[in-house]
């Protein structure tokens, strides 16, 4: 996608360098920086100068081809698997982008390995742009049936799926810039989603970059809207959906569907395959929800007068809780708009679009 009328990915290959926009710089001022080492990799995913489940995947597969440079043996094949797994719990694309790397590498001479895995890492890049493509176009014939009945479509997001959290495109907003592009009224309802406001930071600053209209509403806003027929369909992302069709995103997004199910509002989640989580039946007890700093909740960060500034914005003294995930039941979703069409939340759902998963 464009910034400023530039292509762009948010992660890409430079002159032998790994390059990424740094989202923690975002909407304030657009900066780019170099993963060097393995080490860099890990910061970029830890510290989210680079988030959202996909391009975690492919910054992680980056990760391995960077330690592969660094020393290609056995021994670091796996710590490095280690050490970035343990950057981040939520997302299964880590899991799924260093298992996929590691299997290919094992079998090579050390020597091939770094060459190898960056082929990989940019396979499996250019491999998420073509299913987030894909993803869109089924969720563009969802878009396509409001309009036809009603004209301007109102489709609510939480959080960030869009082209900064994948490689290109975005999975909840692939649909949408394809409605957009075809001349299709659509209108986005931005949760602001807070406590490190990806929705207003980042899922603002790319609609608005690409000329789709938008409005961000704080969190609290989404249920009301729908009650008041504001609001047409429900499209967001995924961090891991298990294989029975629970789906595990950004904080709030179980609010949002519980909404949505109370108001009749279709609630759909865009997701690529690797985001399926073939190993889990049951999202609420068994995916681990990543627990993050406290102060994203006591402070805030905003452009203030002298430039981009931290805020207290809870009473001195008092503590935060910060769960960064929620599980939103299968029950709840009307449909998991996939690479290969959308799905019915279950497993039955799955397992007719994945047949192979089926086998294994
Ligand atoms: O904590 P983040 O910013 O990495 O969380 C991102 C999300 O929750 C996204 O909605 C999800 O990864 C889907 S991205 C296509």
């Amino acid at each position: 996608m464009k910034v400023d009328g530039v292509s762009y990915r948010p992660i890409w290959e430079e002159g032998g360098a790994v390059r990424i926009i740094d989202q923690t710089r975002l909407p304030f001022a657009f900066e780019t920086t170099t993963l060097g080492s393995e080490a860099d990799a890990a910061h970029a995913i830890r510290e989210m100068l680079v988030r959202g489940a996909p391009l975690i995947g492919a910054t992680a597969a980056y990760g391995m081809a960077l330690a592969m440079r660094e020393d290609p043996s056995d021994a670091n094949l796996a710590a490095a698997w280690e050490r970035l797994h343990a950057t981040r719990p939520t997302a299964i694309n880590l899991r799924w982008a260093l298992d996929d790397v590691s299997a290919r590498l094992r079998p090579l001479p050390p020597a091939d390995r770094a060459e190898a895995a960056f082929a990989r890492a940019r396979a499996i890049a250019d491999e998420d742009v073509a299913i987030n493509r894909a993803i869109g176009e089924h969720g563009l014939t969802l878009i396509e049936a409001v309009a036809a009945r009603k004209g301007r479509v109102n489709v609510l997001t939480h959080c960030n799926a869009g082209w900064l959290a994948t490689c290109d495109w975005g999975t909840a907003t692939a649909p949408i810039y394809m409605a957009h592009d075809k001349g299709i009224d659509v209108h986005v309802w931005v949760d602001e989603t807070r406590p490190r406001n990806q929705g207003g930071f980042l899922t603002a600053w790319e609609l608005g970059q690409h000329g789709v209209p938008h409005t961000v509403i704080v969190d609290n806003a989404g249920g009301h809207l729908m009650q008041h027929g504001e609001v047409d369909l429900c499209f967001v992302g995924t961090d891991r959906t298990t294989r029975t069709g629970d789906v595990c995103n950004k904080i709030g997004t179980y609010l949002k569907a519980l909404a949505a199910h109370d108001n009749g509002v279709p609630f759909y989640v865009c997701l690529p395959s690797p985001t399926i989580d073939w190993t889990v039946a049951d999202g609420v007890k068994e995916i681990p929800i990543e627990a993050r700093r406290p102060e994203e909740v006591t402070e805030v960060q905003g452009l203030g007068r002298n430039g981009v500034e931290t805020f207290r914005v809870v009473s001195p003294g008092s503590p935060g809780f910060n769960p960064a995930f929620d599980v939103t039941p299968a029950r709840l979703v009307s449909g998991l708009v996939t690479e290969r069409g959308v799905a019915a939340a279950s497993e039955a759902g799955l397992r007719a679009l994945f047949p192979e998963r089926a086998a294994a």
